[in-house]
């Protein structure tokens, strides 16, 4: 394994798709004395599928690694910039993606003959059973496994690789016609049993990719599965008749019989990609490449692109090497690290892609605008200003429509103080654009008899600086200082109904006089001198409770004055059942229904308080693991009476408490429910669950959904990322049918837009950015230069400077599109 480099000689690509063959051209360029061979089973001018398509940007990959064969896919590759989409009767087309897209078997022959040209040795129609016996063969130093989604070596190396094999929900077929698409063209069809989905685009001047999608029920209700091959071609090209003008639908998959060519994608996922084998007593690696190792589902159209760019970056790990004196081990590690970072993200977008496409009865309520708009978004990897970029005109005629179909709308325009408001509250800022129309984050939204005058929330965060669970001045200048500074609404961190409900000693509560009063300055304030609203989040800690600030050992137990367990400061625990939240956590009392009794009474005990403190917004804490969490989320529930087992069990007491407060709040006031929608731990609450419980709180009479995660149970793996509980938003506003907040990793202006603009939620709370600054919506809407947002009137001049200097900065930079993704 510490062989050195000077000893490869030989490399062995077993599978002569674009990995494989762009690898051998390219080793074979940089070291001419090399000699690499690529074995493939089928014949030079054999192949699957019809076209792929590219973004700019991945060309210039190929320009830089290997100008020639880049220049010749250049000149062979349709260039367009549309995408259209058609949907009930409708279609909404814009501009400026910057796609290519060449044909599948044109590629392979460019490679081909590069390969060629270069001295690569080309071997066909060689189906590779044994790569042990082929090294041996070839003598080969290095063995590349560029052997496509379903690798043979993969699987016989599983131990070593541990892949992971996700097989997705859609059936699609892979199908080209002879009608030419102009752009790339999504089109959706409804037939009694569901919706059908073509992804179509034109690769070369006679013929386009045609590939058809839809949810497997669907496919099965249809019966497909006992078509045959020719009799599910003729029924996709009647569903899809008005788009191919009397074209005919080809299948190119002649060897499969029935309905053999209708696959489920495989999404793919290897832990480790270099496997070393003894061959013949020399330690030899044998390397995953390409779909081999990892597959993106086609709808964001970076198979291909993948695959090539490992290929550009393993040969750029030699190349990089070769002056370090690394040995082999080292350089394919380099290569492994660096490569499934970058294959992650992709896939990562790629995931919310797929689901997308899973899922398009979640979004068929809308009306095409922002359908369009939803689809060309799905990924959250091209945002709201890539699009404006793209085409400005579309994005702007967007913006303005949602503005003018914004079903939240308050009766009026919010643009006035709110009533007894202090002089000081300000005006519009300046707008080097006035005619614009207002960013998506900044439309007003009415819930009940309240209006937020934008969709962003300060999301409540402990401050751990309250004593005997008054707030005080430090909550009044952070809250305060937060509700100057653009958001709509700033919600006071989580506070307990209880002395023992708080989660450190230096959290808020709402259980005495005197809270009520401090809580009542800030309010005060707030309604005085800001245009903001202010709620307030009530919750329990349960089994996370008795625990250190935030900037201590945040979760673990007090710690006993002198290490004595007869000082103890912590004090007992509640919760659902009897299940510590981690090894040195108490192990809290689970509650009897004299304990629920008396906690709902507090819960409205509080209520009252808060009401009376003058809150507009409620929010009741379900999320996190704390104690109404802790009822919801199956790991920590282990009752076995009516709150217990089922979903609908678990979530009994929490809509009890739910009912009660919502009776004790006013009316006209809204409540939202934060909850954990994925536990992102084996047996714990998925996102399916989470559409279930917010069908249960929607019922109850809840008005938002404050979609968080995890948090229930020290076992949780999240998946982070940018906005990366946004999709479950998504899904809860759109197949519950309920308005969402969404919350994580939301950090700038262009992620907000985005959020709203697709109507994957209704408000964006932004907690840490806000700790950072707490004018981020001010700041944002300046780098918009958008005058639709109010400053306090003491800071106006700051605003005039703000807005100067980013207008002067904005000017220098030269705006460069960025197009160039499909998703
Ligand atoms: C419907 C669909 C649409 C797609 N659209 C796009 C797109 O628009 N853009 C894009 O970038 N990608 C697209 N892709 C993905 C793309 O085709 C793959 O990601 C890409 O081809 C991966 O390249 P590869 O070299 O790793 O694997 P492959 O292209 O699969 O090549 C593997 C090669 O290995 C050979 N082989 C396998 N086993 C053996 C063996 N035992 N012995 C010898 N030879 C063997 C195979 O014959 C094949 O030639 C699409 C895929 C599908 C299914
Ligand atoms: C210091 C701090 C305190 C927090 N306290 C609370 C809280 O009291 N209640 C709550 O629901 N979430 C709380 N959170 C979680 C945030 O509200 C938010 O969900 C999380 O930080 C993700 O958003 P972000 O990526 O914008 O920071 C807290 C987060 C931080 C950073």
């Amino acid at each position: 394994m510490n062989t050195p480099l000077s000893a490869l000689r030989r490399i062995l690509c077993i599978g002569g798709g674009p990995a494989g063959l762009y690898f051998g051209l390219l080793m074979k360029r940089r070291y001419p004395d090399l000699q690499v061979t690529v074995v493939e089973r089928n014949r030079p001018f054999d192949t699957f599928g019809w076209g792929v398509v590219f973004s700019d940007q991945t060309l210039q990959n190929l320009k830089r690694a290997d100008p020639e064969s880049a220049q010749q896919m250049a000149d062979a590759f349709n260039h367009w910039d549309d995408i259209e989409v058609f949907y009930k009767d409708h279609s909404v087309r814009s501009t400026g993606h910057g796609f290519i897209g060449i044909g599948r078997k044109r590629l392979l022959n460019i490679l081909q003959e590069r390969c060629l040209a270069l001295g690569v040795d080309l071997v066909f129609e060689t189906d590779v059973t044994d790569d042990q016996a082929l090294a041996q063969q070839y003598n080969a130093d290095l063995v590349i496994a560029s052997d496509g989604l379903n690798s043979r070596i993969r699987t016989r190396y599983e131990a070593t690789y541990r892949p992971d094999i996700d097989t997705r929900k859609c059936r699609f077929v892979w199908l080209g016609t002879k009608k030419t698409f102009d752009a790339f063209t999504f089109a959706f069809e409804q037939t009694e049993h569901g919706w059908f989905q073509a992804h179509a685009y034109k690769f070369d001047d006679q013929t386009s990719t045609f590939i058809v999608e839809t949810p497997e029920d669907v496919w099965q209700a249809h019966g497909i599965e006992q078509m045959s091959q020719e009799d599910g071609v003729a029924f996709c090209e009647r569903l899809f008749a008005k788009y191919l003008d009397g074209n005919p639908l080809i299948s190119n998959a002649k060897h499969l019989r029935g309905s053999a060519n209708w696959i489920r994608f495989p999404r793919v996922i290897c832990q480790t990609w270099v496997h070393w084998q003894d061959v013949a007593g020399k330690q030899t690696p044998i390397v995953l490449m390409g779909d081999a190792a990892h597959t993106a589902h086609f709808s964001i159209g970076s198979g291909t692109k993948l695959a090539l760019e490992d290929a550009i970056d393993l040969a750029d790990e030699f190349s990089g090497a070769a002056g370090r004196s690394e040995s082999m081990a080292e350089v394919l590690q380099g290569y492994e690290a660096r490569r499934s970072v970058e294959v992650l993200k992709i896939q990562n977008a790629a995931r919310n892609s797929t689901e997308w496409f899973e899922n398009v009865d979640r979004y068929t309520g809308m009306d095409i605008q922002q359908f369009a708009y939803s689809l060309l978004t799905r990924s959250q990897r091209i945002s709201h200003e890539n699009l404006r970029l793209r085409d400005p005109q579309w994005l702007e005629g967007y913006e303005a429509w949602l503005e003018a179909h914004n079903p939240h709308a308050p009766p009026l325009r919010v643009s006035l103080p709110p009533e007894g408001a202090d002089p000081a509250w300000g005006g519009p800022a300046p707008d080097r654009a006035a005619r614009h129309p207002t960013p998506p984050m900044l439309l007003p939204l009415t819930v009940r008899g309240l209006t937020l005058k934008n969709r962003i929330v300060v999301s409540p965060m402990a401050q751990y600086s309250a004593t005997d669970g008054v707030a005080g001045d430090w909550h009044l200048v952070h809250l305060g200082a937060r509700a100057l500074g653009g958001a709509a609404l700033v919600m006071v961190e989580m506070t307990s109904p209880t002395p023992e409900g708080r989660i450190t000693p230096g959290c808020t509560g709402l259980w005495n006089y005197a809270q009520e009063v401090a809580l009542r300055r800030i309010v005060d304030f707030v309604h005085s001198s800001s245009s903001a609203r202010i709620g307030i989040q009530l919750g329990h800690s349960g089994a996370k409770g008795s625990t250190q600030l935030g900037w201590e050992q945040i979760d673990e137990p007090l710690p006993s004055p002198g290490g004595r367990p007869d000082s103890s400061p912590n004090w007992p625990l509640l919760s659902a059942s009897a299940v510590p939240y981690g090894p040195q956590n108490q192990v809290p009392r689970a509650m009897t229904r004299a304990d629920m009794d008396a906690m709902t009474a507090a819960f409205v005990e509080s209520t009252r308080r808060a009401a009376a403190a003058g809150f507009d917004w409620l929010e009741l804490h379900c999320a996190h693991g704390y104690l109404l969490s802790a009822f919801i989320c199956p790991l920590t529930n282990q009752r076995t009476d009516d709150y217990g087992g089922s979903l609908e069990n678990r979530c009994r007491y929490p809509l009890e408490v739910f009912s009660a407060v919502r009776a004790a709040w006013p009316a006209d006031q809204p409540m939202s429910v934060r909850i954990s929608a994925h536990d992102w731990a084996p047996g714990g609450n998925t996102p399916d669950d989470a559409v279930a419980i917010a069908r249960l709180f929607k019922a109850a009479g809840c008005d938002v959904i404050d979609v968080s995660s995890g948090q229930t149970t020290r076992q949780a793996r999240p998946v982070y990322g940018r906005m990366y509980q946004t999709p479950f938003a998504d899904r809860v506003r759109n197949e519950a049918g309920i308005l969402t907040m969404a919350v994580g990793a939301i950090t700038e202006a262009d992620h907000a837009n985005s959020i709203i603009g697709a109507g994957r939620a209704d408000l964006c709370a932004v907690a840490r950015a806000h700790l950072a600054d707490p004018a981020w919506t001010l700041h944002e809407a300046a780098k918009l230069q958008t005058r639709a947002i109010d400053w306090p009137r003491p800071y106006e001049s700051g605003r005039d400077q703000i807005y100067r200097e980013i207008a002067r900065q904005q000017s220098l930079q030269a705006a460069q599109a960025s197009p160039g993704e499909t998703a």
